[in-house]
């Protein structure tokens, strides 16, 4: 069965699929994005990452090119064109085609791309069942990376420079020291005294929409939960350490910069959080 893309109102094959030469998201990194989990056919907090998207968008004074019903049906569409059962769905919407000038154009249409990716849950399950080491690196992003913007180059040459050096991923720390978020994840920690902490949203991180969900769920749990940033030492002396995100769920970080967090082994909090997300999640169903 051919992998099939969406961009600007028509289904495509994947690998026929293309944008113009003069897209601003291709020469300005002028477009906003998404991404939806897929899990046993069902789209993971849809109307938080539509939420988003329109705050993003606004943002940079984008116009929305459709409704949140019109874009929905869409992307159904394209979940059931690719038969995708666990998976991602990545949405791009740039503020479209313009003879390449710094200004806005007078006139453009923002152009959309979706598409679709199979995932395997199962190496994902194992994944966060071992847990990962991350490494800190500098933050050197913009100061608005709350907006969904597609200029990830930063994150692309931490996750890289991380892997290299043979982490899993990386940890952005601020210029106080403080850590900000990961790559494409929520930095969350369960402190000394035994309370969740993750950094408040501000415009030094991306506020994600799991992190939303697992707020709600850690407190419908009882867990004591605070924002409250914390530093790379904090995390260290932590009893646990996590990430979320649309990718990685709640997924357990064991060590920092090769020293470990607590015994060195995924936590009963960020598993039980995981559990409990993964069920809520695919036990709504979604109209
Ligand atoms: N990234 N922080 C950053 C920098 C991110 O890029 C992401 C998501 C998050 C978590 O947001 P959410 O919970 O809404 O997925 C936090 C996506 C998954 C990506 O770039 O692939």
């Amino acid at each position: 069965m051919p992998r099939i893309a969406y961009v600007d109102g028509q289904f495509v094959r994947h690998g026929d699929a293309s944008v113009h030469v003069e897209d601003r998201g291709l020469q300005f990194g002028d477009a906003v994005y998404e991404v939806w989990a897929v899990r046993n056919g069902i789209l993971f907090d849809s109307e938080g990452h539509l939420a988003r998207l329109a705050r993003s968008l606004a943002a940079l004074q984008i116009k929305a090119p459709r409704a949140d019903q019109s874009l929905m049906i869409v992307v159904r569409e394209l979940m059931t064109r690719n038969k995708l059962k666990d998976g991602l769905v990545y949405l791009q919407i740039s503020r479209g085609v313009a003879r390449r000038d710094h200004p806005f154009p007078a006139h453009s249409r923002p152009s959309i791309i979706l598409t679709a990716r199979p995932m395997n849950m199962a190496q994902a399950d194992a994944r966060a069942a071992k847990g990962i080491q991350v490494q800190t690196r500098p933050d050197n992003r913009w100061g608005r990376v709350d907006i969904k913007t597609v200029n990830l180059l930063p994150n692309v040459l931490a996750k890289q420079a991380a892997l290299e050096a043979g982490f899993q991923d990386a940890w952005f720390i601020d210029g106080s020291g403080m850590v900000t978020e990961g790559t494409a994840q929520n930095a969350w920690i369960v402190d000394s005294t035994g309370t969740l902490r993750t950094r408040p949203a501000t415009h030094a991180i991306l506020r994600g929409i799991t992190r939303d969900t697992i707020i709600k769920t850690a407190q419908a749990l009882g867990f004591a939960f605070e924002e409250k940033a914390f530093s790379r030492d904090e995390a260290l002396q932590a009893r646990e350490a996590f990430i979320t995100s649309a990718t990685s769920f709640v997924t357990p970080v064991i060590g920092i910069d090769g020293e470990k967090i607590g015994e060195g082994a995924p936590g009963p909090i960020a598993r039980k959080l995981r559990e409990t997300y993964l069920s809520q999640q695919t036990s709504v169903k979604k109209p």
